[in-house]
């Protein structure tokens, strides 16, 4: 039996449809920053049949609707597939028994299938090395991206591109880590407007996204503002890394509403409390930037010099949750025996 903890991250260039949506094979690349907080527990082992017990933050047990488990089930199939092209398919002979703890609101754009596949895969990758079969990092992601795409890249801490690669190949898109957690200390201030969670889940965005008029464009531009989110990283130059990543924020949710049907993830919520801190940003220049994936959940990134002023800002939101994160170093095994 093995226990990981696995968090969220957030994409400053984000994932939105897929070339392949069975391999959940994205259409470009995406860069994320991975986060420390909110954490999901998973507990797995070799079992007879697949179980998943999920319990909330609470500890009472969440009742998976029967699309979850059937996520769960695929999941596993595909694995299964990529295993026997590392001649490795023998390695989960029977099934397996998960126990969930997560401490993360679903469905409200928290990332939180990132959090629980990420974690999912980590596990995965510590009971097959107990069948001999160790996986790299690179390796651990595919099998995450299998369950959740962007969970590929909360597989490793710090900055993480997802790179698309090209082909059918189950193995052809993989996380790569750019630059560790210590290299810029970055806060994540996540104000939740609404715990009620989406009707629409991103699965479903990745499948529309085709529809949109503006896909095409959006996936023109994505090599160019991959490179900038990049080198802003790599330079730690916050005002770059605002301007691309906002950009790209503004040009998803313009996709996801063109798509037919639409898909209207932003609330009226969310547009107040943008308008209110690029009003504060402008008036007292500091710097922060907003990003919002697929709910009405907003993410203020900032830096040290800013947080103090960041917080207040959210914890002034009238009816909003809110958690504090920064960037963190990735799904890992908890309480790893020292030797
Ligand atoms: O991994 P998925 O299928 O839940 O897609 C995630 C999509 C976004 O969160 C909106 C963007 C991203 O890159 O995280």
């Amino acid at each position: 039996m093995i226990t990981v903890t696995a968090t969220p991250n957030i994409a400053f260039i984000k994932y939105w449809g897929n070339r392949n949506q069975e391999l959940r094979l994205p259409a470009a690349d995406s860069l994320s920053m991975t986060l420390d907080a909110p954490t999901v527990e998973v507990t797995a082992e070799f079992a007879d049949t697949l179980t998943i017990d999920s319990f909330d933050e609470n500890g009472n047990r969440r009742t998976l609707k029967d699309r979850e488990i059937a996520r769960f089930g695929k999941h596993l199939e595909l694995v299964q597939r990529y295993l026997s092209i590392l001649d490795a398919r023998d390695a989960i002979r029977q099934s397996i028994a998960f126990t969930i703890h997560s401490n993360i609101p679903p469905a409200i754009g928290l990332a939180s299938s990132a959090a629980l596949f990420s974690g999912v895969a980590k596990a995965y990758a510590e009971l097959l090395k107990e069948q001999g079969l160790q996986l790299s990092d690179e390796q651990i992601s595919v099998i995450a991206r299998l369950g959740s795409g962007s969970a590929a890249r909360s597989v490793m801490g710090g900055f993480v591109v997802l790179k698309a690669g090209q082909g059918e190949d189950i193995a052809s898109a993989k996380a790569i880590q750019i630059a560790p957690a210590s290299h810029w200390p970055l806060h994540d201030i996540v104000i939740c407007p609404s715990l009620k969670e989406k009707e629409h889940g991103s699965t479903e965005g990745h499948h529309l996204a085709h529809t949109s008029p503006h896909f095409a464009e959006r996936l023109c531009q994505m090599p160019r503002r991959q490179q900038e989110c990049i080198d802003a990283i790599l330079q730690r130059d916050f005002e770059k890394l605002q301007r691309v990543a906002e950009e790209d924020a503004r040009n998803l949710h313009l996709v996801a509403q063109t798509s037919t049907p639409p898909l209207q993830y932003l609330t009226n919520a969310t547009h107040r409390i943008l308008f209110e801190i690029t009003a504060l940003r402008e008036s007292e220049r500091f710097p922060v930037l907003y990003t919002m994936d697929a709910g009405p959940t907003v993410h203020l990134v900032c830096t040290d010099d800013a947080v103090k002023t960041v917080k207040e800002f959210a914890h002034a939101q009238k009816d909003c949750t809110v958690f504090e994160t920064k960037v963190g170093n990735g799904a890992r095994i908890k309480n790893p025996v020292m030797i």
